[in-house]
């Protein structure tokens, strides 16, 4: 049966983002999600980035990609249950290079206040300890309408867990949305619709014609992650994507 579509009126509006997205900060070349990985995508003349977000045990927002801490930073076990007091003390740097040693967690605080004070959009994905999706999204998104109250470009929040957005758009349902999709699950359109979202975030191979179309009469705008691969780039730039996110700010000027 086709799936009925109700027009996102929300996404009717232009696109008012960067086609070009840095993925992590620019979390190849520094360690990712730390303010030098942003710093690292600014001198690549990247003026938006992509960043990982969730809570720590006493729900401060901050940034880091995985559930637990052992693979970017020297600290041990699900983050999410540690304290902000706690994880402010880590490394998260060192495993990256011994030149990037000493670099700390950021806050989603810092990291607005960095790019508020550059002019930079920033994609806040968020990243919900397991068990957390509606509680992160609604913290998340009230962290983010407090730090960016009547700036002129909010971030988008994004997620691959529709209970966050749904806690995000009840929250700050002011504050624009993207839902991010691995694979095109049964159901997906009709969800981003129902969560008020103006856009979908894709895993770059998901990308078509016949998708494009599907998104676009729906309203909706169109994302990829994360594409490193000229090809890739070229292909999705045909199709007519909005923006591209990539840790290849090394590779790819942006001309937008
Ligand atoms: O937000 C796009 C991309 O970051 C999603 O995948 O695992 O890199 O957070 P991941
Ligand atoms: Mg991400």
């Amino acid at each position: 049966m086709p799936t009925h579509i109700t027009p996102s009126t929300a996404a009717k509006r232009p696109w008012p983002y960067p086609r070009w997205i840095a993925h992590r900060g620019a979390g190849l070349l520094a360690p990712e999600n730390t303010l030098a990985a942003f710093r690292r995508g600014a001198q690549h003349g990247y003026r938006m980035f992509e960043c990982d977000v969730k809570l720590s045990a006493d729900g401060v927002a901050f940034l880091l990609h995985d559930d637990t801490l052992e693979r970017t930073t020297d600290g041990q076990g699900v983050a999410g249950n540690h304290t902000w007091a706690a994880l402010s003390q880590l490394d998260a740097g060192a495993w990256h290079s011994p030149a990037c040693a000493g670099e700390t967690l950021p806050t989603l605080a810092a990291v607005a206040r960095w790019c508020m004070a550059n002019a930079y959009g920033l994609n806040i994905e968020i990243k919900p300890t397991p068990g957390s999706d509606w509680r992160t999204g609604r913290a998340v998104a009230q962290a983010a309408a407090t730090l960016w109250a009547n700036h002129a470009q909010p971030p988008l929040l994004s997620s691959f867990q529709p209970e966050a957005l749904a806690g995000a758009q009840e929250t700050a349902p002011a504050l624009p949305r993207g839902l991010l999709l691995e694979t095109l699950w049964t159901g997906w359109l009709d969800a981003a619709l129902a969560l008020g979202c103006q856009a979908v975030v894709c895993e770059q191979g998901l990308w078509t014609e016949a998708l494009m179309h599907q998104v676009r009469g729906a309203g909706l705008h169109s994302l990829a992650y994360t594409v490193n691969d000229a090809t890739a780039v070229q292909r999705l730039l045909a199709l007519g994507l909005d923006s591209i996110i990539t840790d290849r700010v090394d590779r790819f000027a942006p001309d937008a």
